[in-house]
């Protein structure tokens, strides 16, 4: 038997991404709406010890080198600082990361540094207050950006600033987003905005499409393709005037990179999800909490691993959008 998170299309999963909360402190309108949302229950969260008993038997058993951390929003993890000093002490140490919407970073980034956090991206749509205000329907811009800053300052290097652009709202910021990133020595990508809202207000003809975003950033600056091989990456990058400063383009949409996928997910609530658009999951809170073995919590992984979609199917006829919306599977 394959020791490895392996698919019926021979992709193997290496890269874990794990949600410690659905809640978060902001309200992007195209991600919740104002009041937020029904959230997981604290029982249904799966305590520190169940977390970290998750990702040994990932790195030990399944093959998992990375692993990320999203939510809802990390930081708002009670004991976070402690958790990263846990998996980071894991054997054979996996390289972490997060993805966080920066938050009370600015306070917190230099002992996330310390107990071994290796990567953090931000999310941010705006370089204006208003506009920021008006997005995440909280005035917090300042935060994020010292929070940027104390993350590049403690070392966790390259610090990546990932940005979601919807018409009508924020598509006149591709620019200034990235002369900002460029100045401050952040790598900017931008994410076509995909059909996993709470609302489920996504629609197609609304997306703003990566060739849109590439003839927008075209219009000031020169872009040439980054060199070297992009790997399992969703970003496709492209140097800007030359380099080093560079962008990349997350195109889930207009081209999915789904055949390269090495990602396996864990919700907050203890679900293996073998991919962000599955609604096939399997409960590993429940057999952790009825006292299963490490090698049966195994199995159950590596089975809803084996069943992985060859594709999220978001251009198929008859897509349907998935129960969770993504604050509730891990960004
Ligand atoms: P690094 O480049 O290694 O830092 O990580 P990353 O780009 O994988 O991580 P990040 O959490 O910053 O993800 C960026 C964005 O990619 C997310 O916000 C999602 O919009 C998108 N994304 C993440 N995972 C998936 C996935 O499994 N499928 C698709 N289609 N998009 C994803
Ligand atoms: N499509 C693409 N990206 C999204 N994000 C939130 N909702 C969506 C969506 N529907 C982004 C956030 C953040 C990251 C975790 O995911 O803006 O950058
Ligand atoms: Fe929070 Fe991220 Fe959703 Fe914004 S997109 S409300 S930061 S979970």
């Amino acid at each position: 038997e394959n020791p490895h998170l392996i698919d019926t299309f021979g992709r193997v999963a290496t890269d874990l991404r794990v949600s410690l909360t659905d809640r978060c402190n902001l309200r992007c309108t195209y991600c919740m709406p104002a009041e937020g949302l029904d959230w997981m229950p604290g029982e249904q969260v799966l305590t520190d010890d169940e977390l970290v008993r998750l990702m040994r038997i990932a790195v030990e058993m399944l093959g998992v080198t990375d692993i990320r951390l999203t939510g809802g929003e990390p930081l708002l993890r009670p004991g976070l600082e402690d958790l990263v000093a846990q998996i980071t002490a894991l054997s054979p140490r996996p390289r972490l990361s997060m993805t966080t919407n920066g938050i009370g970073l600015a306070k917190r980034a230099a002992g996330l540094a310390a107990a071994g956090l290796n990567r953090i991206n931000v999310s941010l749509d705006t370089v204006d207050p208003e506009l920021f205000k008006t997005i995440t329907r909280r005035d917090r811009l300042s935060h994020v950006i010292a929070g940027l800053a104390a993350a590049r300052d403690a070392g966790m290097a390259p610090v990546k600033v990932n940005a979601v652009l919807i018409r009508g709202l924020n598509e006149t910021e591709a620019v200034p987003l990235l002369k900002f990133c460029l100045e401050q020595g952040y790598h900017l990508r931008f994410i076509e905005q995909m059909p996993l809202d709470a609302q489920h207000g996504w629609n197609r003809g609304e997306m703003i499409t990566a060739a849109e975003i590439l003839e927008m950033l075209g219009s000031a600056f020169t872009l040439t393709p980054y060199p070297g091989s992009r790997g399992g990456a969703p970003a496709e990058r492209w140097l800007v005037d030359g380099g080093p400063g560079d962008v990349g383009v997350i195109a889930s949409v207009t081209r999915p990179f789904c055949s390269a996928c090495e990602r396996t997910r864990l919700t907050a609530d203890g679900a293996v999800r073998s991919c962000l658009f599955s609604n096939d999951e399997t409960d590993l809170r429940s057999l952790v909490r009825a006292g299963a073995r490490d090698e049966e919590v195994a199995d159950a992984w590596r089975a809803t691993m084996w069943g992985k979609l060859a594709g999220h199917e978001i251009n198929d006829a008859g897509f349907a959008q998935p129960i969770r919306p993504m604050s509730a599977i891990g960004g």
